[in-house]
This record gives structure tokens, sequence and C-alpha cells, in this order.
């Protein structure tokens, strides 16, 4: 991990060889991160739950050096099988890109303890087990662990609680990580994309939906027009972001290749911007830029857009 290779104005980069996995290559962000890495010059196992999902990836791959794996990162045995194929595979393990997720939207109120499991199963304990499983694969390739968290993972937005709840989380987790492994030579790092248009937001406008139905009547009664009104905001504000896809895969080359890692990048301005007012604005004021998501609870109809920071 010596050698270094002059990439831009802004520091030296490391070559992009060796093997990396992306989890939830399927689609989105993990899809358009596997391939940006393959075509870079890394050797790239993208983790998918559908055969058909990796054959499709493997038809888009342009150079050879990506292959797919069948890992779930809620089930221990997949996960398990993951590391033994990189092992047997690769020998060692340069990168392990921790990008699979899940939102489940909805008011607290509507959010029951299977829901929330579910929520911190897939983004939080997953990961874990995934990192647990690749780790003496990381420290022989002296590796990078990136963890792809969120705008949220600083900000607790309304609707969005426990999606929140497991973005924070696993900035902790990140946090905590990277401060134990430093002595071990494996670099943790957090990227935490903006609103960037993917197939997350048709999942989370037809799951915010089902967390309606699945509420008492009379507590759906109360949230229905606030929280579809914040369910096509946000849709809304997905479509317009400017922040692509492939700004999310470069800012992952950069965690996996800057000689020095930084703890967080961001891919997205709004990203960056939620981070710094979390840490400017005094709650009241905070509370006060999210009072036009629930303005309105407890209102008859659905109207209008509603604004997230
Ligand atoms: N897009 C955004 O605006 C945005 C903003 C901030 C953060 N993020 C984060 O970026 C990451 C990628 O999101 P995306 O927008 O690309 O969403 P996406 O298109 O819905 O992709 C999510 C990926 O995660 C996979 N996945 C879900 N549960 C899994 C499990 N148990 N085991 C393994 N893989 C699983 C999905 O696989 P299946 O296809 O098999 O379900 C899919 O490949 C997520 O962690 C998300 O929280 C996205």
């Amino acid at each position: 991990m010596n050698a270094t290779a002059p990439h831009g104005p802004r520091g030296r980069r490391l070559p992009p060889h060796g093997a990396v996995v992306v989890t939830g290559a399927s689609s989105g962000l993990g899809r358009e991160c596997a391939l940006e890495l393959e075509s870079r010059g890394f050797q790239v196992l993208a983790g998918v739950r559908r055969e058909e999902d990796g054959e499709k990836l493997l038809t888009e791959a342009r150079y050879g050096r990506l292959r797919h794996a069948l890992i779930d990162i809620t089930d221990e045995a997949s996960v398990r099988a993951s590391a033994e194929l990189v092992a047997d595979r690769y020998g060692g393990l340069r990168g392990l890109v921790n990008n699979a997720g899940i939102c489940v939207p909805g008011p607290l109120e509507c959010i029951d303890g299977d829901q929330l499991r579910h929520q911190l199963d897939v983004n939080l304990v997953g990961h874990l087990s995934m990192i647990r499983a690749h780790l003496p694969l990381l420290r022989r390739s002296n590796g990078r662990i990136v963890n792809v968290t969120s705008g949220l993972g600083k900000t607790a937005v309304p609707f969005l609680g426990a999606y929140s709840v497991a973005q924070f989380a696993k900035e902790a987790l990140s946090d905590a990580l990277r401060r134990e492994l430093a002595p071990s030579g494996v670099r943790v790092s957090i990227v935490a994309p903006g609103a960037i248009l993917t197939p997350i937001w048709s999942k989370v406008s037809q799951a915010g939906e089902r967390a309606l139905g699945d509420a008492p009547p009379a507590v759906a009664d109360l949230y229905r027009s606030a929280l579809q009104a914040f369910l096509e905001g946000n849709a809304q504000l997905a479509m317009a972001s400017r922040t692509t896809p492939e700004d999310f895969a470069r800012t992952v080359l950069r965690a996996l290749t800057d000689v020095r890692p930084r703890a967080r990048y961001w891919a997205g301005a709004d990203a960056r911007r939620a981070a710094l007012l979390a840490r400017l604005l005094p709650d009241p004021l905070l509370d006060r830029r999210f009072r036009g998501i629930t303005a309105l609870v407890g209102a008859p109809g659905p109207v209008g857009r509603t604004p997230v920071p």
C-alpha cells in the first residue's frame, strides 16, 4: 500500500487495484458504484440478492473484473459465504462498501417493533456482520471500510424517524470502528449521500402508504395528509436533485483511494448542509425548519409540497 498515483490537484491517490465488495449492487447507488470501481481497475464482488440481478450487472460490466455473489446482509450464512468466497478468489480485500439499505418511512406512532427491528437489521446490524466477517481479509490488505449513511445521519427528520435512527447509529458505528481499527491499518470512512434519484424513492412512497394502511384507522387519519404531502415533496426533491449516482460512485472511489482518507465524505450539497445545520443550529431553530412537514398533521386532505432541508 505504499505506491501512490497522482490523481488531480486535491491530493495523491492509491492505485485502484485489489478486490472490493459492494453490497446492495442490484440497483441505484450500489450498482453505479460497482460499475465505476470496476471501470477504474478494482476487482469487484457485487453483492445482490437475486441471481437475475447479478446476471444483469454482468452484462453491464465492461472490463471483465466484476463478479457477483448472493449476499443478504441480514443472513449470517450468506455473509460468511461472502467472506469465504473473497478469501478463495482474491486472498485479501482492499475495500468493503457497506451500501445496502432500506428506508422504513412513516410517523413513529405507526412504526411497530418489527418494522423498527427490520430497519435496524438491514441498515445497521447487517453491516456489522459484513464488517466482522471480512475484517481478517481487510487486515491482510490494509483495506478500507466505506459505510454509506445519509444526510439524515446527523438530522432526524419527521416521518423518517426509523431511518434516521438507523443512520445516526451507523454513523456512531463508523466513528467507533474508525477509532478501534486505526492501530490495525484498516481505515474507515463514511460516505453520506444527499438526495439522489434512485429506485429507493418509489419504494419509500409505497412503504409510506403501507405504513398508513397498517396503522389503526384513527392514527392513520391523523397523519395521512401530512405524510402524503411529505412523500410527494420528497419524491420531487429527488427528481430535482443535481447529485447523480455517478457523483456518489466517484466519492466512494475517493474514500477507497485517497492516501489519507477522510472520516467523512459528502455526495451532494444538501447532505453537507444538513450536517452543518445540525452542528450549528440550536434545537429550537432546527425544530422550526421542520414545522412545515408536520403542519398538516390532523388536516383533512393532502395539499402541496413540503420542503425538506
Ligand atoms: N438515493 C438516495 O437519495 C440516498 C440518500 C441517502 C442515502 N442513501 C443510501 O444509499 C444506499 C443505497 O440506496 P439507493 O438509493 O441506491 O437505494 P436502492 O436503489 O433501493 O438500493 C438499495 C440496495 O440495497 C439492497 N438491499 C436491501 N436489503 C438488503 C439486504 N437485506 N441485504 C443485501 N442487500 C439489500 C437492495 O437489494 P434488492 O434489490 O435485492 O432489494 C438494493 O440493491 C442506502 O444505504 C441508502 O440508505 C440513498
